[in-house]
């Protein structure tokens, strides 16, 4: 995961996360892919690297998450490819801030 910065915005409740394990949001002109993974929270770009398919629409098994266009597989809690390997997910620092919510920051 990458480093947090000071730069990051508070984009969504922890506890609504933690109840929906997955979304995405607007964060300036990105949206964000939020998940929640082992009791942490992951931020990623919301495209899949293949063909831009929104990942929010995926299935999340496993600590594996698969785009429903071609089947393209991504290890959440680090955003790289488990199918094609070569291909990582775009990923954003972020954290859960003292007052419960989620901050990320889209560089
Ligand atoms: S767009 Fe995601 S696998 Fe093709």
């Amino acid at each position: 995961m990458p480093e947090h910065t000071e730069a990051d915005v508070p984009v969504l409740a922890w506890d609504v996360l933690r109840a929906c394990t997955m979304t995405a949001v607007q964060v300036g002109a990105t949206r964000v892919l939020l998940v929640h993974h082992d009791g942490e929270v992951r931020a990623y770009q919301n495209r899949c690297p293949h063909r831009a398919w929104p990942l929010e629409r995926g299935s999340l098994a496993d600590g594996v998450l698969t785009c429903p266009n071609h089947g393209w597989s991504f290890d959440v809690a680090t955003g790289r490819g488990v199918d094609p390997g070569d291909c990582d997910l775009v990923a954003y620092p972020c954290r859960i801030d003292d007052e419960g919510m989620v901050r990320v920051a889209v560089t």
